[in-house]
């Protein structure tokens, strides 16, 4: 490369500026220099919802979205999908490197010791309707959580961070499970020691009289993998969220709540329930057509479709596709899957599709997985930010070791009025009046 800088000219002053570029980017703050004046504010630059805006150094999660490429701390998805069990990629996330033997059961065994939660919290899930929204649920408990903790204010602290962070990646599972039981208005079931990360949260979804829960191993392997494929993606809307709030220095409890919050959106983690319930609108093959003209005609969304990054196939989805197969085998197959499988065969013929490069997600084919599983569409979402819980929290930490990083705070472009004449209410009344 001749020069890693860009040449800019003022045509207001013809002056010009040479900005450094460094990895692909030019700081923003070095547009502050380009002035009229002494007395200019400079120039800055305007990206809403970040379409073209690095907002952190990480290297945490690596998307190739020309190519369709995930890497979790340079290991491909598809490799740790197939060779790792969730806890191992949790400690990866957060650590950086895989553990050794004897590091993962230390990991294992610090977290299968934190997943009790306090009595509060159940007399708190409680107080819920008997139809709540799930992810309410856990939006709101988790931020109680803080209440319980209020050490976990010390933010600054990295060995009081890694408490938090094993606290978090512990309950998230057990109050999961207690948002389902109050959903289903059955009895909350204590965590089994004795169980793995994904059994025990089985177990504490499904166990009912028996003295003993056994998971089927297959379902287990597969949601394993499902939380392995959705436990990290780099700046998405929620960790942005999570950086975001965890920024002015708030604890990982009330940021993780604010995460989840933003995951709930349809357009982000809330995509998979809005898909299963496009199939259920779909109903049937023939019907395809005739809802892919309303989305053409911008009446509706394709949701499982599209990416802000991927403009290629998601490698996520290929694998929860192949995934699905393996559950169906014992669950039976979702019929669902099939009016998928021509949804997504028919969308990428479709020039409105491939024009905009749009491809399936990784919510496109995860609902039919877990609807097969015997989860309602609006505990989809839960089934998201569980995994995703290591991965905030490893962006989060990784913000909190970053000399760069300090409170979020963006400019805007101010549109309002300026120095407008104040009416004491009489006058404004008068004029009211006058205008009958
Ligand atoms: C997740 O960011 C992440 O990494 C998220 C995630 C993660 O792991 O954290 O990957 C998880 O959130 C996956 C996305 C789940 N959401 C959905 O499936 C909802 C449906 N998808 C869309 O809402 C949309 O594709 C987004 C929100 C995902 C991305 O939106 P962008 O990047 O803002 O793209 P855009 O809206 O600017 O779309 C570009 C064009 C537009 O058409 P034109 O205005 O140019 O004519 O593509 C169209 C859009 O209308 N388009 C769609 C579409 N997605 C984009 N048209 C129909 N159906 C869609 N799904």
């Amino acid at each position: 490369m001749p020069f890693d800088n860009v040449t800019i000219t003022d045509n207001r002053t013809n002056r010009t500026y040479t900005l450094p570029i460094e990895h692909g980017t030019v700081r923003s703050a070095d547009f502050r220099n380009i002035r009229t004046d002494p007395a200019d504010f400079g120039l800055m630059t305007y990206d809403p919802a970040f379409v073209n805006t690095a907002s952190c150094r990480s290297s945490i999660t690596y998307l190739d979205g020309e190519r369709g490429i995930l890497e979790y701390r340079g290991y491909p998805i598809e490799t740790l999908a197939e060779h790792c069990s969730f806890l191992e990629v949790a400690y990866l996330l957060v650590f950086g490197e895989l553990p050794d033997r004897t590091e993962l059961q230390d990991w294992a065994s610090e977290i299968t010791r934190r997943t009790m939660l306090h009595e509060n919290i159940r007399k708190f899930m409680e107080g819920f309707r008997y139809d709540a929204h799930p992810m309410g649920m856990l939006v709101s408990s988790v931020a109680a959580l803080s209440t319980l903790y209020p050490d976990a204010k010390h933010v600054q602290d990295p060995a009081n961070r890694l408490q938090q962070i094993k606290r978090l990646i512990a309950k998230i599972p057990t109050i999961a499970a207690m948002c389902y039981r109050h959903g289903v208005g059955f009895p909350y079931v204590f965590p089994d020691n004795d169980l793995s990360y994904t059994e025990n949260f089985m177990n504490m979804l499904w166990k009912m009289a028996e003295p003993k829960y056994a998971a089927n191993a297959v379902l287990a392997r597969a949601l394993e993998v499902l939380f392995i494929l959705h436990a990290d993606h780099e700046q998405n809307c929620s960790t942005n969220a999570m950086r975001s709030v965890g920024s002015s220095q708030a604890d990982p409890y009330l940021s993780l709540s604010a995460a989840a919050a933003a995951l709930s959106g349809p357009l982000h983690g809330g995509a998979n329930e809005q898909v299963l319930r496009m199939l259920e609108e779909i109903g049937s093959k023939d019907r395809i057509p005739a809802y892919l003209d309303r989305v053409k005609s911008g009446e509706v969304k394709l949701m499982g479709f599209g990416h802000r990054v991927y403009k290629n196939y998601d490698p996520r989805a290929k694998i929860i596709k192949w995934t699905a197969e393996q559950v169906f085998r014992v669950t039976g197959r979702n019929p669902k899957l099939d009016i998928a499988l021509e949804l997504e065969r028919i969308a990428l013929e479709d020039e409105y599709f491939i024009e905009r490069k749009l491809y399936p997600n990784v919510d496109f084919y995860s609902g039919i997985i877990y609807q097969a599983m015997g989860f309602k569409p609006e505990f989809f979402t839960v089934l998201f930010a569980i995994p995703r819980t290591a991965g905030w929290l490893a962006q989060w930490d990784e913000m909190h070791r970053d000399p760069e990083q300090k409170i979020a705070r963006p400019r805007q472009i101010y549109t309002g009025e300026r120095q407008r004449a104040f009416l004491a209410i009489e006058e404004r009344q008068a004029i009211a009046a006058a205008k009958g």
